[in-house]
């Protein structure tokens, strides 16, 4: 049974966290470009595909129904944004390939990864996929361009594969174990992403989809807890039902107890294989980053930035030769940058306090006062010394949702642009029946 106390914590915080996403995350004020980079720092870049084979009803992320044509031109505007990227004096040693799904065409993958290495020194590339790209030919021309890769599971259970209307396109669960157990090996970080909290799901089943995933040989896993946006949260109610958080700490402690056995929490939602395994988090390990392709997000000097979500847009852009950032948000006020800095490292399990210090010239427990002091009595904190601040099971849970909300009202800001976008590319967020079917 739920302890009403953890109930409460979990609602205030959700309330909270909704409010706060209203003022931070939004970015409204027209904008050409990005500012220049500060000399000596390290950013991470970021890359969007927004193509997949199949829309998935329960995902608010950036992204369209697949077509060649469209793809194969988009890569090129990628690459071309990339050249910018570099001529305003940008260097990233990591990059992260989001999507949507940017396996969706190998060779041209290849081919910006490539070109990624030629412009700046990277030294690393994660880089998203899914099930039915998993294969001699992923690994072959990728193992050695992509150092962390990272699949979409969500489940093993046929029924819950269903409901997501996953198990046609991605295959039942007995095949997604066999694909995954395949390249496990294959790449020095090998994620699985988990969706957990489905309403139809039970303890048991959930119980044995980490059994599984644990018995496939990965180095990494993110148990995510189900989100919804406004509009997500329409479609999942016919197709995988209401979402409600009243289990949703059951069953994190539940997956947790699990993946204990061989596997430790690297942050609140991703646990890596004991004595291995590196965070595929980009905003944990980086705290600026600058985002290429449409819809991505960057995160710069202070401020939010927004890439156009339309690919007419975007191509308008790219071809004129403009970057396809278009709008920023307020800059973070220093409290703000100090609230983020909090959310960010605690997301991470530990927080330094005298690095924070050295920062923001105050201690944490003056700085977010009013933070410190609710998480503090809400027993999530384990060590709290001069040094650390560490979490307790509570604590973790209690991160993961601010985390969890912190994605939600990005989804909630993708919400807004879709409805924004011209009629014809409305149209190519919805047909599930004509998707190409081009495994
Ligand atoms: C942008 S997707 C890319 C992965 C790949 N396209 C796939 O689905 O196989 C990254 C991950 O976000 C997670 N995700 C997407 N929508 C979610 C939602 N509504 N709630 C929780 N996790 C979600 C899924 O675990 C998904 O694998
Ligand atoms: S979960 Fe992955 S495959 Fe499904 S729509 Fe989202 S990005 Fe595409």
């Amino acid at each position: 049974m739920e302890d009403r106390g953890d109930v409460i914590a979990e609602r205030t915080l959700t309330a909270v966290m909704r409010k706060l996403n209203r003022r931070f995350i939004a970015h409204d004020i027209p904008v050409r470009g990005f500012p220049s980079p500060n000399p000596g720092k390290e950013y991470v870049l970021y890359c969007h595909v927004p193509f997949c084979q199949r829309l998935c009803t329960y995902c608010g992320f950036n992204r369209f129904l697949y077509n060649h044509e469209r793809s194969t031109r988009y890569y090129r505007s990628l690459r071309e944004e990339m050249r910018m990227v570099s001529r305003l004096g940008y260097r990233f040693t990591s990059m992260y390939i989001g999507g949507g799904t940017p396996t969706i065409l190998l060779d041209e993958l290849c081919e910006t990864i490539d070109l990624a290495r030629e412009l700046f020194d990277i030294r690393e590339v994660s880089c998203e996929t899914s099930p039915n790209h998993l294969g001699p030919e992923l690994v072959e021309k990728l193992s050695g361009r992509v150092q962390r890769m990272s699949v979409g599971v969500q489940s093993f259970d046929d029924v819950l594969l269903d409901q997501m209307d996953r198990y046609t396109k991605y295959g039942c669960g007995e095949e997604l174990f066999e694909r995954v157990r395949s390249v496990a090996g294959a790449f020095r970080s090998t994620n699985v992403d988990m969706i957990f909290n489905f309403p139809s799901q039970t303890p048991e089943m959930l119980h044995r989809d980490v059994v599984l995933l644990r018995a496939t040989g990965v180095n990494q896993t993110t148990f995510y807890p189900l989100m919804a946006s406004p509009e997500t949260g329409k479609s999942l109610a016919h197709t995988i039902g209401r979402i409600s958080y009243a289990k949703e700490q059951r069953f994190y402690r539940i997956l947790c107890d699990e993946l204990s056995h061989d596997f430790a929490a690297s942050s609140a939602w991703t646990f890596s294989k004991r004595g291995g395994g590196m965070i595929d988090e980009y905003i944990v390990d980086y705290d600026e980053y600058l985002g290429i392709g449409s819809g991505a997000v960057s995160f710069l000097d202070g401020r939010v930035y927004g890439n156009t979500f339309s690919l007419s847009a975007y191509h308008d852009a790219v071809d004129n030769g403009r970057l396809s950032v278009s709008t920023c948000g307020r800059r973070f006020s220093r409290r703000a940058m100090m609230a983020y800095r909090f959310a960010t490292e605690l997301f991470a399990l530990k927080l330094d306090k005298r690095a924070f210090r050295r920062e923001f010239g105050l201690r944490v427990e003056v700085a977010m006062a009013p933070e410190y002091a609710w998480l503090k009595a809400a027993g999530a904190f384990e060590r709290d010394d001069e040094d650390l601040l560490t979490l307790t099971d509570k604590g973790r849970y209690l991160v993961l949702v601010i985390m969890r909300e912190m994605l939600a009202g990005q989804n909630e800001l993708r919400d807004v642009m879709r409805a924004a976008l011209p009629a014809e590319e409305r149209e190519m967020l919805l047909d599930n029946a004509n998707a190409a079917v081009t495994a």
